[in-house]
């Protein structure tokens, strides 16, 4: 298992799958953020946060595609190594991206394997309902916790023509509740419920037995989801309408970087008679 200098092994009791749904039985909400990197897994581990998602939107946050179609099984195998040595206490939830469990159910459970045995991951999560079932009762039986993810979902982008609410037609919205049911019949652990109606979230989350987590899709679900960059204010691109900015991370960044060049353009830094790393470690030879 591993440390970090906040959180160490022995003080710190890690978030299991038994938990989640307790804490749904209690009534207590569940907190999910996004991270693709080990010190900002460190920084929402320190935070509390419960359930720490390697999303597949990696690809536009972090690497800057359009959607989430072009990250590889790799990618988020490196990235999620790297979110697992970061975090002591959260669960590890990664996404498995496009074509990897779509397939077949081999094939499925050899890329969840990857992301479980290599990334360190507890748990991976998947898009859709149909055939995703049948792959996610498959993982769960092999021993790999399953997340869900329905209502909008980005890896059927082209299919939806955009980034759009979904299940706004009574007949989607019971066809989503079906597919929530078959998931929590397969095994799965929780469910994502992303950009729905909230009266849909508030149904979905009233009829299953596992916690749903909701990004766009009001205050009822069990748990709420934001991708980190979004709400920390580092995201260069207009966010979604549902995100709350917890803070200016972008124009902080900028800021620091322009007071930095501005004081090596100017002989500031480094000041001069002060020591610097560079004479510390040559002070050491
Ligand atoms: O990839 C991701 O960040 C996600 C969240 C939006 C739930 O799937």
């Amino acid at each position: 298992m591993l440390m970090n200098k906040e959180n160490s092994v022995a003080d710190v009791k890690r978030v299991r799958l038994p938990d989640l749904e307790a804490q749904k039985r209690r009534g207590e909400k569940i907190a999910m953020l996004t991270a693709y990197d080990y010190t900002m897994a460190r920084l929402l581990d320190r935070a509390g946060i419960d359930l720490i998602l390697v999303g597949d939107s990696l690809g536009m946050v972090v690497l800057g595609y359009e959607t989430t179609l072009p990250v590889t099984l790799d990618a988020m195998v490196h990235h999620t190594r790297a979110v697992s040595r970061g975090v002591a206490r959260a669960l590890v939830v990664a996404d498995m991206p496009f074509l990897t469990y779509q397939l077949s159910i081999d094939e499925a459970l050899r890329n969840a394997g990857r992301l479980i045995q290599e990334g360190g991951a507890a748990a991976v999560k998947i898009e859709g309902g149909g055939a995703s079932v049948g792959v996610a009762a498959r993982l769960v039986e092999a021993g790999i916790p399953v997340m869900g993810h329905l209502g909008l979902l980005p890896q059927h982008v082209h299919q939806l023509g955009g980034f759009r609410q979904q299940a706004r037609l009574e007949a989607d919205a019971e066809q989503l509740l079906a597919d929530a049911l078959a998931l929590e019949e397969a095994g799965a652990f929780a469910v994502v419920l992303e950009s729905i109606p909230a009266s849909v979230a508030t149904g979905v989350t009233a009829d299953l037995q596992i916690p749903t987590i909701g990004i766009g899709a009001g205050p009822d679900c069990d748990g709420q989801v934001l991708v980190s960059y979004d709400m920390l204010g580092l995201s260069p691109d207009a966010v979604p309408p549902f995100v709350r900015r917890y803070a200016d991370l972008g124009e902080q960044t900028v800021a620091a970087a322009k007071a930095y060049a501005d004081d090596v353009r100017a002989g500031r830094f480094p000041a001069a008679g002060r020591r610097t790393e560079a004479d510390l470690v040559g002070a050491e030879k």
